[in-house]
């Protein structure tokens, strides 16, 4: 018996590849057969017959994609929601449709123009019509959401595509009878994925291989227990027979060809509406803004690709671009997002971007009290390297100690109300914690194109390493070293055991000598080597002249270490004149600060090797207060704790043989960070060549 679901149709008369607006389309153009197009489509049309009715919009000519009439809109009982389609290509196609709605009783609702929205192709209503699956990413904007909830008064549950050649949300989705959900989960993103997982029970999912997907088994119709679609494996087959659906397969390569198949070619006209149900869009926006060197800084490039990589979407509601080389621009862009989760994501990212609110708009941010001692309240804000301020009864405050990965905290002093970045084990009951995204903004230096070339450190921003680049790199750090000497600033460098293998050490030593170092940083290991080579002439039992492993040579490092014990510290051991030289020696002698932070490997270790990690991480922190510049040569996890504890506007200049170690420590986002990949040895020992040249007296070279 024919049941009283309608579908509608639009015959092929007109259908063919002319154009190309997905993959599918690529390399198809004018490859279809109108015949067997033709022939395919009666066939699908009969099945259809046999178990709904079909109705038929009339196919004109020039809009050969009017076939997929899944495109047409989204009804929802009496009410539908017009396409708007994304491409031109497409968008004739739309008085035709809404003349059929119209024509047929249904009352139209038409999107805001420039609100793409390509209907039941990327709107799929739950079968038992609890919520409307809602697909964005490609074709359908993420704002056209909010719209489908108002006027179909239900909830709409917003599903990010990842894939381009599943750009429909129904090439890789399709809600069945009973709940089931026949689905592509590789065409989604994490976020949906998981949102996806929260709505329908495990055993309710079919998820299909890559394999069934191409084939577009997802592009199926659902009518009862009968699901029809152009093809399926024999797993897919059993797995939807066993619970109890029958499928019928029916070739519709023709029309894959142009990226559709079954459901893209159906509109389903008769769609029930659920009576407890209501709308409710989970869809959040907020309009920022921002202002500077928004294109010669690339922020509003980057600012507008984060929102989309993170899965919001956005619109730029206004745009100001500066007209002289010197001034600035400044936008207001629209951010929109699936929920609250994933615009606290994309708002915290635009804020270290310098994103602010509207003046209107700027609210108090909010606080938490700290219940648990070291414990943050879930939602906290954490922080950056980034100059922040909060607002505070309406006042802007600045935060204090800026660091990365930590909590804000207020707390009320004799002086006021006092803003900290604070480690997460610091957090004392009672103090308040700044959650949420409300009321933060960081201050940005507005940077142009002209200051960025000036600036000393403007070789950062290019890639990394070649041998150009080092002897480039090699200038400016001797040169920022001169300047910051001369005005008495301040330098650390941490450094890794390689820097004595590779026979940096005796650079390392003149710089600490001549006074452009005022803080070392690093593990045991750095000055036992150090140590060793100066003792023994070995670092790892190699002979550092000679570059051959000296016999019995692995166990001078411990002998070493047993001799620094012996005396009770390094600096005793230097003013008994048993250390006599090296690194270590130097900073002992010329009383620069060091702190050696232990790990689990550590032999020994040495009476000064601070085994206590949390100390060690406060030694740390002491010594790289005020810093102009930092030094981190070839040590990759004493660096990387080095920039977790420094506010950005530091200079960081990174060396390391691996690449990798590089571009992770000089990636901080922000233009003061560095990498060179070099051997550290030849670095350090290119850099007092340099160095003295700064320093010796010009001499003119007349030839
Ligand atoms: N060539 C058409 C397009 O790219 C195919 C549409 C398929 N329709 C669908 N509901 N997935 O727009």
């Amino acid at each position: 018996m024919v049941s009283q679901i309608r579908f509608l149709m639009c015959a092929p008369d007109h259908y063919d590849v002319d154009y190309v607006i997905n993959p599918w389309m690529e390399g198809n153009i004018h490859k279809s057969s109108r015949d067997r197009a033709v022939e395919q489509w009666n066939k699908l049309y009969n099945v259809i017959k046999n178990h709904a009715i079909v109705d038929l919009v009339a196919p004109e000519k020039g809009w050969p994609d009017m076939v997929f009439s899944a495109n047409a809109g989204l009804v929802l009982g009496e009410n539908v929601v017009l396409s708007r389609f994304l491409h031109k290509e497409r968008q004739g196609e739309e008085p035709y449709f809404q003349q059929w709605f119209e024509q047929n009783g249904f009352n139209v609702y038409t999107l805001p123009k420039d609100l793409p929205f390509e209907g039941a192709g990327d709107a799929l209503l739950d079968r038992e019509g609890r919520w409307l699956w809602a697909g964005y990413g490609f074709r359908s904007e993420l704002d056209s959401h909010p719209y489908l909830a108002k006027w179909l008064d239900i909830e709409v549950i917003s599903l990010r595509l990842m894939d381009e050649r599943f750009y429909h949300l129904d090439t890789c989705f399709c809600p069945l009878a009973n709940g089931y959900l026949l689905y592509y989960p590789g065409a989604f993103d994490s976020y949906s994925n998981r949102v996806i997982e929260m709505r329908v029970a495990p055993e309710k999912r079919i998820a299909i291989e890559e394999a069934d997907a191409v084939n577009f088994a997802c592009n199926a119709v659902n009518v009862d227990s009968i699901v029809i679609m152009n093809k399926a494996s024999e797993s897919l087959k059993s797995r939807l027979a066993e619970v109890g659906f029958q499928v019928i397969e029916t070739p519709l390569t023709e029309f894959l060809k142009a990226g559709g198949a079954a459901k893209c070619l159906t509109l389903r006209v008769t769609e029930p509406i659920g009576e407890e149900i209501h709308a409710n869009a989970s869809v959040e926006s907020r309009v920022i803004r921002m202002e500077g060197h928004l294109l010669d800084a690339g922020l509003i490039n980057r600012a507008l690709d984060l929102i989309v990589e993170m899965g919001g979407s956005f619109q730029v509601l206004k745009f100001n671009l500066g007209e002289q080389r010197q001034s600035t621009s400044a936008a207001e862009v629209r951010v929109s997002a699936p929920s609250h989760e994933v615009m606290e994501e994309i708002i915290s990212q635009l804020i270290d971007l310098g994103a602010v609110d509207l003046p209107q708009d700027e609210r108090d941010t909010r606080l938490e009290p700290v219940i648990q001692a070291g414990v943050a309240p879930d939602d906290f804000y954490v922080s950056t390297i980034y100059p922040t301020e909060i607002r505070v009864n309406g006042e802007w405050l600045k935060v204090q100690n800026q660091r990365m990965d930590g909590a804000i905290a207020i707390s009320t002093t004799a002086n006021g109300i006092v803003a900290k970045c604070k480690l997460l084990r610091d957090l004392e009951i009672g103090d308040k914690v700044v959650v949420d995204v409300l009321g933060i903004r960081t201050v940005r230096k507005a940077e142009s194109r002209e200051q960025r070339n000036s600036q000393e450190f403007s070789f950062m921003s290019s890639g990394v390493s070649s041998e150009r680049r080092v002897e480039l790199v090699v200038e400016q750090v001797a040169w920022e070293l001169r300047k910051i000497k001369d005005s008495g600033g301040k330098v650390v460098v941490t450094a890794g055991p390689v820097v004595i293998h590779t026979g940096g050490g005796e650079h390392l030593c003149r710089l600490v000598r001549e006074g452009y170092v005022q803080g070392l940083l690093g593990g045991n290991a750095i000055a036992v080597h150090d140590m060793e080579q100066n003792l023994l002439g070995t670092s790892l039992g190699v002979d550092m002249k000679r570059g051959v492993a000296v016999r019995g040579g692995h166990r001078h490092h411990l002998k070493v270490i047993n001799i620094v014990r012996r005396f009770g510290s390094i600096a005793k051991a230097v003013e008994a004149g048993v250390v006599k030289s090296g690194v270590m020696y130097e900073c002992v002698k010329n009383n620069i600060p060091f702190s050696l932070a232990g790990s689990i490997r550590d032999d020994g270790p040495l009476p000064d090797t601070q085994m206590n990690l949390i100390l060690a991480q406060q030694e740390y922190s002491k010594i790289i207060e005020g810093a102009d510049m930092i030094l981190m040569l070839s040590s990759m996890l004493h660096s990387i704790g080095v920039g977790n504890m420094t506010p950005a506007g530091v200079k960081m200049v990174c060396v390391d043989i691996n690449p990798a170690v590089v571009t992770k420590l000089s990636d901080r986002g922000s233009i003061e960070s560095v990498g060179v990949v070099t051997d550290v040895g030849l670095f350090l020992s290119l850099l007092t060549q340099q160095l003295d040249k700064l320093t010796s007296p010009y001499v003119a070279n007349v030839g």
